[in-house]
């Protein structure tokens, strides 16, 4: 017994009072502090906390520390069972070795037979350069469990220190990205390499920062003040999702009424077409409480993506945003929301797209980009999910992106449009161009031209921008005032709680990767 306690004891101190203090100095926790902080108390039950390294190279024979520098084990969060492991760099670094990688796929195995979510947190030098390729076929045996862990059970990365070389892969295949602002960074290859070979000076902050990666590369989906926030929002983001794929979304406890009429929304959309306004209002006024978790927030801003509760049921939002780039889509956005859809889809979360698309982006960036196999990435997530899909077309649907964002014709399940909905091929101005072409070349003046072109839109617009065309085909379930929006959605979701659905059985789709 007092083996025990001594043992433990010495294990719980990593590497040892100075790392830890330089841990600290450095604004990180240790850890094990992390995972205090992210379990409930007294839930943590640890695994392998005797495990030491086999390595006799480079001295290694006389260094050893247990747990190998990584905690591994499970507990709760808000009740629910959590898989985990927390690299310690106060421990070689943090650096995986041959049997550091066996405490990990240990503790992903069993997230698998239990269907349990896995949070790995991230702060390591990676791979550990004395077990030279144990330590990689270490992370190979990690990857291939992430890959055959992914639309089974939730799997979150932190990344609370370094990230870097191949070890970037394992948090680049789990479905979430959490960062910590000026303490965390991802990179393929480091400063000096990038130096070296390109001759490009760059920071690592610059290279491969939180806010790198949350605005420019989208490869973070979250980012925290600190990796106390961080923690935060790994705790809110697991609160909306199942604890695996064979379960429905969660159900919460709901105190704001389903039946709350939203008036301000009557008079959300601008007198003029072009002028824009914040999507991100409709969703918090027709939210439970107004509450929203935005994913990837700083990223491809004009789509907006998060969850939300509809009378306590856990919902995927997908919203264009006219207040960025006139809410168009582009590559990244296209990207983004269809990541944001399949993810839904295969754990069971039913999906709200709220629709204001003047169309794709054009021009010769976005084209030799790839918007084209970028944006069939979006249309082919809408069309294979089987969850509860409601759209709400709030003004502008028009040409493909019309098709793209949960259309009827990609099996939405109910499709409303607010009375301010527009849906046609393209915009007034660009239709007439197209139309009267001969017509406006012939103009004899511009008064002339002006006055056809006003006439010509108005009869476009009295035409096309409505939703009463859509409706009278049936493309449109119903025209609903937009104070009613949270209470048809409820309603809705309520309705297609038993939705079956399926696609056909293949080994895998060929989706335009
Ligand atoms: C063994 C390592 C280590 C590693 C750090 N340490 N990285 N030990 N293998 N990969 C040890 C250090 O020797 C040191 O030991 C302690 O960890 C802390 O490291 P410091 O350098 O003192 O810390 P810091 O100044 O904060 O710098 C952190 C760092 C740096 C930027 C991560 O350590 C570093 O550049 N490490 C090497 C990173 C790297 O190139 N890794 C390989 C990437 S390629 P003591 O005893 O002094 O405390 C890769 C391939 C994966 O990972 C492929 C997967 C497919």
């Amino acid at each position: 017994m007092k083996r025990l306690l001594a043992e433990r004891e010495h294990a719980r101190l990593g590497g040892g009072e100075k790392r830890i203090t330089a841990q600290h100095k450095k604004g990180k926790m240790t850890a094990r502090e992390r995972v205090d902080l992210l379990l409930d108390e007294g839930s943590f039950e640890e695994y392998d906390m005797f495990v030491t390294h086999r390595t006799t190279d480079f001295g290694l024979g006389d260094e050893h520390y247990l747990s190998d520098g990584v905690i591994t084990g499970h507990g709760t969060i808000a009740g629910r069972l959590v898989y985990v492991f927390s690299q310690d760099f106060t421990v070689f670094g943090g650096s995986l070795s041959e049997t550091n990688a066996k405490k990990i796929c240990k503790v992903m195995d069993q997230a698998m037979k239990v269907g349990a979510p896995l949070i790995g947190i991230n702060d390591s030098g990676g791979a550990r350069i004395q077990e030279g390729v144990r330590s990689l076929a270490g992370y190979a045996s990690i990857f291939q469990r992430n890959i055959m862990a992914s639309g089974v059970i939730p799997q979150i990365s932190a990344i609370f220190g370094p990230c870097a070389g191949g070890a970037v892969y394992s948090p680049a295949l789990t479905d979430f990205v959490v960062m910590a602002e000026k303490t965390s960074y991802m990179f393929v290859t480091g400063p000096k390499v990038v130096k070296t070979v390109t001759g490009e000076t760059i920071s690592e902050e610059d290279l491969g920062g939180a806010s790198v990666h949350a605005t420019k590369s989208g490869v973070t989906h979250f980012v925290g003040a600190d990796e106390q926030e961080g923690i935060l929002l790994i705790k809110k983001l697991l609160s909306y999702l199942p604890q695996n794929n064979l379960e429905e979304a969660p159900l919460s406890f709901c105190d704001d009424p389903p039946d709350r009429l939203v008036d301000e929304l009557n008079t959300i959309i601008p007198e003029k077409p072009s002028i824009p306004y914040d999507v991100k209002d409709v969703i918090h006024a027709i939210a439970d409480n107004g509450e929203f978790l935005e994913v990837q927030r700083q990223y491809a801003r004009n789509i907006v993506t998060g969850f939300v509760t509809f009378n306590g049921i856990s919902t995927g939002i997908v919203a264009n945003q006219p207040n960025y780039l006139a809410g168009c889509l582009d590559n990244d956005a296209s990207r983004k929301a269809a990541r944001f859809v399949r993810f839904c889809d295969a754990f069971n979360i039913p999906i709200v797209t709220l629709v204001d698309v003047p169309g794709f982006l054009p021009g010769s960036a976005q084209e030799f980009n790839g918007i084209i196999t970028n944006g069939a990435k979006l249309l082919f997530a809408y069309g294979e999910a089987t969850v509860p899909k409601i759209t709400v077309i709030l003004r502008k649907a028009y040409g493909g992106a019309y098709c793209v964002m949960s259309s009827r014709h990609l099996r939405g399940d109910i499709n409303y449009a607010w009375p301010s909905a527009e849906i046609a091929v393209m915009g007034p101005t660009g239709a007439i161009e197209v139309l009267y072409n001969r017509d406006l070349k012939a103009s004899t003046s511009d008064e002339q031209r002006a006055a056809f072109v006003a006439e010509k839109e108005t009869e476009y617009r009295d035409k096309f921008a409505n939703p009463y065309e859509a409706a009278r085909y049936g493309y449109i379930d119903d025209i609903i005032e937009p104070r009613n929006t949270r209470f048809r959605i409820i309603r809705a979701l309520q309705t297609l709680a038993t939705k079956k659905d399926s696609n056909p059985l293949k080994k895998h789709s060929t989706l335009p990767l």
